[in-house]
């Protein structure tokens, strides 16, 4: 089975137009994605480090990009399986192809998908995962409170979900923070400064355990939600 199994524009409802957003943001950036990031999307390797699936498990990336994060979490935990989604196209092509350089392509899968609405089961034949992962998407996401809805139905009972991303850069002197602000959005990178209320919400409702970090000076933000076995019973 291929890396990435979907035919490319084979259904009307993909989604179309943010394809095409993301694909003219990284048509030429792909290639030199992975090299510059590693400066300043800070907390990957922390969010990878922490994830620590159980042997048998199945790991979800919602916006998985070039396949950085699946490449070395497949690296790094050989007894689970990983599975990624992205929008772009162009970013699949360089996350196809990093897979298949790493020899990963028997336990790391990606397919094209919108993180707001996308059906696991129809793209991997797995409908729920133990862990699902979100590392700076959503700040580049207009419905990623949709995204945050999306990857909780699709975890397992027991299951976590894991986010890094940009924060609020609060305890960063003034003027550096107001730079980056602007220097993020040119390339449509808006930090969600409510995300911790939106998990806190999310986490009350599902009877779930938030664990909520600012670290680098509040340059980034890390959380993990764990939810229970059980469902809970209202
Ligand atoms: C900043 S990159 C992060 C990539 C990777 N997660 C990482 O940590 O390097 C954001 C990714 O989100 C993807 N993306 C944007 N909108 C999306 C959507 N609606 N559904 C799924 N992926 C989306 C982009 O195509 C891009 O690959």
């Amino acid at each position: 089975m291929p890396a990435y199994s979907q035919d490319v524009g084979a259904e009307p409802s993909w989604p179309v137009e943010a394809t095409r957003r993301m694909n003219r943001m990284y048509r030429r950036q792909r290639h030199f994605y992975d090299g510059t990031r590693r400066y300043y999307l800070l907390g990957r390797d922390q969010l990878i480090s922490r994830l620590q699936p159980d042997a048998g498990s199945c790991v979800l990336e919602i916006g998985c990009g070039t396949g950085r994060n699946l490449v070395l979490a497949g690296r790094l935990y050989p007894a689970a399986r990983f599975f990624g989604i992205d929008v772009s196209t162009e970013m699949l092509t360089s996350a196809i192809a990093a897979i298949s350089r790493g020899g990963l392509t028997s336990r790391v899968r990606v397919a094209h998908g919108d993180g707001t609405a996308f059906d696991p089961q129809r793209l991997f034949g797995i409908p729920r995962f133990d862990h699902v992962m979100i590392s700076y998407s959503l700040s580049m996401i207009p419905g990623w409170r949709g995204v945050l809805q999306a990857a909780i139905a699709h975890l397992k009972p027991g299951g976590r979900l894991h986010i890094v991303d940009f924060g609020r850069q609060e305890r960063l002197p003034g003027v550096v923070r107001a730079l980056l602000r602007r220097w993020l959005a040119i390339f449509d990178v808006t930090p969600r400064d409510d995300l911790e209320q939106v998990l806190s919400s999310m986490a009350d409702t599902g009877g779930a355990h938030l664990r909520f970090e600012r670290p680098f000076r509040g340059y980034a933000q890390y959380a993990v939600l764990t939810f229970p076995s059980e469902p809970r019973i209202p």
